[in-house]
This record gives structure tokens, sequence and C-alpha cells, in this order.
């Protein structure tokens, strides 16, 4: 059994540049994560194609909890989502039958027409139109550049390079924050310049894949076997690099063999992978974490800050967010995926309840909060993003992405993503209304999750660290108290031919 020490690989320049340019895909992905609550903050916006919300804004008496509460205007931030998750299934093909490569830069393209279209909208169906746009973008982005990150990055530092792109995201979402800030003072088109900048990420993305490499398993398993081998030397920076082929090679010749990958899906041996891709997306979601992306100024407005000082908490929280990912790129292939999961339930745990029991206590439906203690929620919702972005934040990404063995690898990632932009769909089509009917208890309710998410890290998630991606079926699903049992109905060689 090959082993993560047989395996020689040096740093090169080439490589790092390879996994800056994928990562772009993420900052795509996080600046439209982003920028929608802000620009949904926007008055000129709100005025231009949601008269009606603006008005109830406006108004003086103005319930706390519902005054953003309008389909419509949710509609706005979610439609991306939806188009993602469809795209999402089309893109994991493009990902087999052309590679990641070409599946990235797909994404630029459809990125870059997006940020056209919504930044020039005159009526609501460009504005629509754009957020599809952009939704598939996302969905061929998400797709592509998780599993090409993991496919191409040593095994000794596979957690660490995958968790560039949720730094990425990390650092769309802030550029994103700031922004707004800068633009929501320029009118009439602040909204509009937000938007638009979305297209720059794009066209990095779009130059920048030229010189990427595709990743060796991919083009093994379209029987490139020596331009695999080519690669494989150009990314390792090693001439020897014999053992890591042939353990590639090995799983790519499984790999060809399977004709219909998600008809493999629905085998036995595959249900461990993907219970765990699919769960971990829906509780990535589940912990809340987009109620505050999305509406973080929309929400501290909420609690009575001023319009610019909510804008500016958001970008406080974005920093948070950045900082905190680069603990997890430290520790990721240290400490292990696992511990980081418990700890963050934890704290997140404590963080949720103690924000929704200050909201309950102190902030009704009219009036505003006590200054000092809303400063106590922005630090607690600091405290909590802190830890999401060490934990769910990346493992929700990297943890799908490197469980699969290579001939489900990207059809299954793909019921990774789509969950992921199902339920962020979910979170952001209903939050505003939630936040509305469920006032304060939203958090009690994003808390409970966060306990049957422990529960499930501590019983089902396996430990991943150090084993490299081709050998994770022997590795790790068949040593598995669980999972183990999975799968017996098709080992290795007898693998079912579908
Ligand atoms: C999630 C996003 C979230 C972001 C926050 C990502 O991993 O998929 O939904 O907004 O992290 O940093």
């Amino acid at each position: 059994m090959a082993n993560a020490e047989v395996f020689k690989s040096k740093i090169t320049v080439y490589v790092v540049a390879c996994w800056i340019v994928a990562a772009f895909g993420g900052l795509m992905f996080g600046y439209d994560i982003g920028i929608s609550g802000g620009v949904t903050a926007m008055d000129d916006f709100l005025i231009k194609f949601f008269p009606k919300v603006h008005e109830r804004k406006l108004h003086a008496k103005e319930d706390n909890y519902c005054k953003y509460d309008d389909q419509l205007l949710q509609l706005f931030t979610s439609s991306l989502y939806l188009a993602a998750l469809v795209a999402s299934f089309g893109a994991s093909k493009a990902c087999r039958i052309f590679g990641r490569k070409p599946t990235i830069l797909v994404a630029s393209l459809f990125f870059i027409g997006g940020a056209g279209f919504s930044a020039l909208a005159e009526h609501k169906w460009m504005l629509i139109l754009g957020r599809i746009l952009f939704g598939i973008g996302v969905g061929f982005g998400n797709e592509a550049v998780p599993v090409f990150l993991s496919e191409i990055a040593p095994v000794q530092h596979r957690g660490a390079v995958n968790i560039l792109f949720q730094l990425f995201v990390t650092i769309g979402i802030l550029i994103a924050g700031v922004v707004n800030y800068f633009t929501s003072t320029l009118h009439p088109i602040g909204w509009r310049v937000s938007l638009a900048i979305a297209g720059i990420p794009g066209l990095v993305l779009f130059f920048g894949s030229m010189i990427l490499t595709e990743t060796p398993a991919s083009l093994i398993e379209r029987g490139k076997d020596t331009k695999g081998k080519a690669a494989l030397k150009k990314i390792r920076g090693v001439d020897n690099v014999d053992d890591e082929y042939e353990e590639v090679k090995r799983a790519c010749e499984i790999a060809k063999e399977v004709k219909q990958p998600f008809k493999k899906l629905m085998k036995r041996s595959s249900v461990p992978p993907l219970v765990i891709g699919i769960m971990l997306q829906i509780f990535q979601q589940m912990t809340g974490i987009n109620a505050i992306m999305f509406y973080a100024p929309v929400l501290f407005q909420t609690m009575g800050f001023k319009n610019d000082a909510s804008l500016l908490s958001a970008v406080i929280t974005g920093t948070v967010n950045v900082a905190s990912t680069f603990v997890s790129i430290y520790l990721v292939d240290k400490i292990g995926r696992r511990k980081l999961l418990l700890q963050a339930c934890v704290q997140m745990f404590i963080c949720q309840v103690s924000i929704g029991a200050i909201l309950l206590t102190h902030l009704n439906t009219t009036g505003t909060m006590d200054k000092g203690l809303a400063v106590v929620v922005v630090v607690l919702v600091c405290l909590y993003v802190m830890c999401f972005a060490w934990s769910w934040g990346p493992l929700g990404w990297l943890i799908p992405s490197e469980t699969f063995p290579l001939e489900t690898r990207t059809s299954g990632f793909a019921f990774a993503v789509s969950s992921n932009m199902l339920m962020t769909f979910l979170v952001a089509q209903a939050f505003l209304s939630m936040l509305c009917h469920m006032r304060a208890f939203i958090f009690f309710f994003f808390s409970a999750w966060i306990l049957v998410m422990g529960l499930f890290v501590v019983f089902l998630v396996p430990e991943t660290k150090g084993v490299p991606i081709d050998s994770i079926v022997e590795r790790v699903w068949k040593q598995h108290p669980v999972w183990k049992k999975f799968m017996d109905d098709d080992g290795p060689k007898s693998q079912e031919m579908v």
C-alpha cells in the first residue's frame, strides 16, 4: 500500500500559481455571497426594483424583525443558488469528460456574463438573468475547483491546499463588504458598481486558467497516460513520480470500468462518501452562517445600527472570517479534520444561544438595542464566524472532495455541491421571513442543528488527514466501524462495472 511518505514532491512556483489561479473560483463565489446583502440594503437599488420594500423600510414604526421580509427581494439573493444547483450536475459531466481545467474556464465566462447583465440591469428580468448566469458560474467553479485542488495537492498538504478555495471565498466576501461600504454612498449607481466588480475575479480566472495544468488523475482517466505522467512531474517538481503515478493509474483503471458514475453512486459502497458529502454540506448551511454572510448589514440594522455602521460591522465579520481561515490552513493537516469540526460545534453553540438570549430579552419589535449590548452581539457574531471559518466552512468543501474514489469523485462531489446550493438557496430565501416570524428564536433554531451535527461528527465522520486521495476506500472506509459494513458489495477488484 502506498503511503504519504513515498510520494516525493517539491513546492514549485508553477504549482503555487496553479493553486492561486484556481482558488479565484472561490473568490467569485465569495464576492457574490457578500455583495447581495449590501446591495439589497441600498436605497437606490430598492427604489428601482423593489419600491414596496423601500416604502416599508422608511415606515417609522417599522417592526424591527420584518422590514426586509419580501419574497422577491429574497429571490434576488437566492436565485443564484438554484441555478448553481442545476449547473453543478452539468459541471460534473464536463469535469469528467473534458477535464477540470476547461470546466474552470467555462465557470469564468458565465461569471463575466453574469456581472455584465446584473450591473447593466434596467428591469427585474435582467437582474434575475444576471443572477442565473452568476449561478451557473458558481455551479461550475464550485464543482471543479475543490476537486482540482485536492487532486493536484501533495498528500501531506492536501487539506491546506484545498482550503485555499475557502480562503478565497472569505476574501471575496470581505472585498464585497468593503466595496459595498464605499458604493453605498455613490448615488444612484453604487449598486451597479458593486455588481460590476464581480466580473474582475471572473476575468482573472479566465486569463489565469490558460496557464493551469490539467490534473494527472483527469488526464490518465481519459487515457492520456503520457501527458498525465508529465503533468504529475510538473506539479510535483521531481523526476521520479513512479509510485504516485502507479497509485493514480490503479485508481484510473477502476474508474475507467465505470461507465455510468451516477448509477455507481447508487451502490451500497457509495453510501458512506455520499452521506458524508451531502450531510456535511447541509450541516454547513444549517450552522446559520449565511444568515450572517448575506444579511449581516440587514441584521445589524435590525439591532439598531445606522446604515453605515451596519455595513462596517459586516466588514469586521468579513475580516475575522479571512483571518480565521488561516488557522484552518495551519491546523488541518496537523490535528486533522474531526477535532476542528467538533471544537467549532461547541463554540458555535455557545455563541448562537447567547445571541438568541440577548436579542430575546433586549430587542423588542420597534425599539433599538442598547449600544453596549449591540457591541456584545457583534463580538459574539465574530466569535461564531471565527470558528466556522476554521472548521465547517473549509471542511464542508474539503472532505467531500477527498472521500470519493476517482470513479465517482466528480459525480459524487456534484451531490455535495448541489446540497450546499440547495441549502444556501433555502436559507437565503427563508431567512428574512424566518427572522420576521421566529424573531430571536431563529438563533435557537440554528443552535439545535449544531447539536445534531456534533453528534454526526462523533459517530460518522472519518479522519482523512494524511491519507492519499486514491487510497481512501482501503484506508478510510474499509476501516471505519460503521461504514465498513457498506464496503462489502464491491471491493476494489470486484468493483461493480456499471
Ligand atoms: C460556505 C458559504 C459561506 C462561506 C462563509 C462557505 O464555505 O459554503 O455558504 O457563506 O463559507 O465564509
